[in-house]
């Protein structure tokens, strides 16, 4: 097992990695105490882990509820997140009760979100058993639901107590996901470490085929840079923006499409393309790292072509949702772009040129 330590002050925590870890009792020792734990999952993930972790955390709390959510990013939404209050109420859960969060993205940050905002704040575990989750949003302590208007518009900063990324749990994620996931991991070569990206060409074939030493260091990797970004910059006053890399371009592609139509991860992708080719356009990187970088992803069995959102005015319509994006500042869009490799930049652009770089990368 591997360990990756967070460091924020008194809200740090470790991230273990390893196989088989959910099931075990040993996994949960030294945790906050309680009379009640809730284990939050969805409908996919609870035939498949709840008992396991259910059984693992029995030691460790007298009763152990579970309530198993709608799955789908469609679901990540102020009704389904009052099923969490709902089950926590009903079960008079009191402000020690501790959150467990088995599922993917949608599940970790509905989760937490809940976990921050119960009784003001209860303490909450990351159990993530997707890629992505394991390696980007299981970690950090951004918490969100969506707005119809806006993706993960409305949450809260808020830590958990700790993350358990279980390698055994992505052996029966499908083949999409998996490579949903593969874009976060991917996404962390270009805005810092290029050694990543090298590693992850000579690597591909061995995540696909799920070898769980690749997934262990894709995931230990991309924790150790995950959590030396939000260590420095945990509110995302500046630095840790870099982790939205292909992000801006992406959440246009989610909403625009309709949510959960791409995953996430496959608009990450794809955005990444696309801002890649901006960062060309204005001449921080060559073609050739476009190229390299678009090539990895196609890999990894990503799109890398961006869907039309609007036959009549495709840019305009992806103007409109990239204005909403939470890093634009009075309808400026901010776009996380390469500085050469290796190293992410902050910064506008000219619609014009924008356009040009829409039109260029959708189909
Ligand atoms: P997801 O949570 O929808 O999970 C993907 C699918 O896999 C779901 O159908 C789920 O039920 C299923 N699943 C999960 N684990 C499984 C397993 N082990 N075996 C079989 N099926 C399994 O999607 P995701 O890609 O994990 O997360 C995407 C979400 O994460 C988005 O809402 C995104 O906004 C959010 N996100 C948050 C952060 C953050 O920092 N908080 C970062 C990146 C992404
Ligand atoms: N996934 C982006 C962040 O955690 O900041």
């Amino acid at each position: 097992m591997n360990t990756v330590h967070i460091a924020l002050q008194e809200r740090s925590y470790p991230i273990e990695i390893g196989t088989d870890l959910l099931a075990q009792a040993g996994t949960f020792a030294g945790l906050p105490r309680a009379s009640q734990a809730l284990i939050v999952t969805n409908t996919t993930v609870a035939p498949l882990y709840a008992a396991a972790l259910q059984s693992a955390l029995q030691p460790h709390y007298p009763k152990v509820h579970v309530v198993a959510l709608p799955d789908g990013e469609a679901f990540k939404t102020w009704e389904t997140l009052n099923l969490i209050f709902d089950a926590l109420l009903g079960h008079a859960c009191d402000r020690k009760t501790v959150l467990f969060a088995l599922g993917g993205g949608v599940v970790g940050d509905m989760t937490g979100f809940a976990a921050a905002s119960f009784m003001r704040g209860v303490p909450f575990v990351q159990v993530p058993t997707t890629l992505l989750a394991q390696v980007d949003s299981s970690v950090g302590g951004k918490t969100a639901i969506n707005h119809p208007l806006g993706k993960n518009m409305i949450g809260a900063f808020y830590q958990p107590q700790r993350v358990i990324c279980d390698l055994s749990s992505l052996q029966t994620l499908p083949e999409r996901e998996l490579s949903a996931g593969l874009a976060e991991v991917i996404k962390y070569g270009p805005i810092a470490d290029m050694a990543l990206l090298d590693w992850l060409e000579a690597n591909m074939d061995a995540l696909m085929a799920r070898e769980v030493s690749a997934l262990a260091h894709a995931v230990k990797r991309s924790c150790e840079i995950k959590a030396h970004v939000v260590g420095q910059d945990e509110r995302e006053a500046g630095l840790r923006a870099i982790l939205n890399f292909g992000h801006t371009f992406g959440h246009a592609i989610e909403a625009g499409m309709g949510y959960g139509a791409w995953l996430h991860g496959e608009a990450v992708g794809c955005g990444m393309v696309m801002a890649a080719t901006l960062s060309q356009r204005l001449g921080l990187v060559d073609a050739a790292f476009v190229q390299r970088l678009t090539a990895l992803i196609a890999r990894a069995k990503l799109p890398v072509r961006g869907p039309v959102l609007d036959p009549q005015d495709n840019a305009g319509r992806y103007l409109e949702f990239m204005r909403v994006d939470k890093k634009a500042e009075a309808g400026d869009i901010k776009f996380v772009l390469i500085d050469g490799p290796g190293k992410a930049v902050v910064r506008g652009a000219p619609d014009a040129l924008v356009r040009e770089v829409i039109d260029a990368c959708c189909a």
